[in-house]
């Protein structure tokens, strides 16, 4: 996107600004979409990536059947926005704030909500006790990332306990996280691990009497790894922008990157160095072990962001490479697009060099 030789930033843009090349981004959600359909799996995106309900019309129209967020917060900003049927995959601990928002929330959308404990799982029973709709509840297991989620044998006293708290247990679910890395092989350990956690939690719900109608998994890396049976449900988020972390661990190219920043050279002290007005601010400030420095620069792929503060990206050009000038826009792929887009109040949707379309970032600090 926005390399040297392909498609042309629109002048005018006050920089920094997050743009949308929307060639690249249509064909992501395209592709994502045509792969679940392909393997019989239903399509969860996950609105964490981009929090926009302008995205979340184009995923569902492509064949999404609802959505995945982190949090009800980003739950009540999607139903706001019209979204009707809603995956929290987070194990939510609800205080009586909590509680009473998730009520409410429920009136209004499908919702399923995760648990990983007894005690979590009581208190969303209670929560929504007498609620017009059934607020469905999905356990969730570790595959092997090692965050959230019981061990797949445990589920079903999980199960167990969200059905004698009044809710309806739809299934289970995980996020194999352990498949990000350079080796394509972790990612498809990742997907198998997956496949039998859930397999497992799947048996352990029955022996409680539990069937799981819901069988949940998924990400952007083990995307193309994913073999049908056991999952039936699929929830990768960062596939509809890509980000330099998809693109150092190769799960993307450069052409499948959707989203960068839009930057003006402000400075260019030495010729083997020149300063963005991109800092952490809009990029977000995660590293990552697969990356080198702060993002990718798709007009100088060999660019190192070697410094960043909150208004200034400090980029090194390899030996013998002429960098832009003074005042030049340029581009840049942040590490992780998820944390770059909760900066910024609208995403620019760029087409053949004009910005086409505006989107709100609508669930932007919904955190909560
Ligand atoms: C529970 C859960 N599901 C799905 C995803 C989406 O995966 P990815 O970010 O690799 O697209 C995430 C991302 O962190 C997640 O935490």
């Amino acid at each position: 996107m926005f390399s040297r030789d392909e498609v042309q930033l629109p002048g005018g843009i006050a920089t920094p600004a997050l743009v949308v090349d929307l060639d690249a981004f249509e064909g992501n959600v395209a592709r994502m979409a045509a792969a679940a359909r392909a393997g019989g799996f239903a399509l969860r995106p996950h609105g964490k990536t981009h929090k926009s309900a302008d995205v979340a019309a184009r995923q569902l129209a492509a064949g999404a059947i609802g959505l995945s967020v982190a949090t009800l917060g980003e739950a009540e900003a999607f139903a706001r926005a019209g979204v009707d049927d809603l995956f929290i995959a987070y194990p939510l601990w609800l205080d009586d704030g909590k509680a009473g928002r998730l009520r409410l929330l429920a009136e209004t959308v499908a919702l399923r909500v995760g648990v990983d404990s007894a005690e979590a799982a009581r208190r969303l029973g209670a929560a929504v006790r007498g609620s017009a709709r059934p607020v469905e509840a999905l356990v969730e297991v570790d595959c092997g990332c090692r965050r959230t989620g019981v061990q797949p044998a445990a589920a079903g006293a999980v199960a167990a306990a969200a059905a004698g708290a009044g809710l309806a247990v739809a299934g289970v679910f995980t996020f194999p996280g352990h498949g990000y890395g350079h080796d394509p092989a972790a990612r498809e350990r990742a997907a198998r691990d997956e496949e039998r956690a859930l397999a497992e939690a799947v048996d352990a719900l029955a022996r409680h009497g539990l069937e799981a109608r819901v069988v949940s998994g998924g990400s952007t890396p083990t995307a193309g790894q994913w073999r049908p049976g056991v999952v039936g449900e699929l929830r990768p988020g960062v596939y509809v922008f890509n980000d330099a972390i998809q693109l150092g661990i190769g799960t993307c190219g450069p052409e499948d990157l959707a989203l960068a920043a839009a930057a003006t050279v402000v400075s260019v002290p030495a010729p083997d160095r020149f300063v963005l007005d991109a800092g952490s601010k809009v990029l977000g400030a995660d590293r990552s072990p697969w990356v080198d420095g702060h993002g990718y620069l798709p007009m100088f792929p060999g660019a190192t962001v070697t410094g960043l503060w909150e208004h200034h990206a400090v980029v090194r050009l390899p030996a013998g490479v002429r960098g832009p000038g003074l005042g030049a826009v340029v581009t840049v792929a942040p590490n992780h697009v998820c944390s770059a887009v909760n900066l910024v109040d609208e995403l620019l949707a760029v087409r053949r060099g004009a910005v086409v379309e505006r989107w709100p970032v609508s669930a932007r600090g919904a955190n909560a």
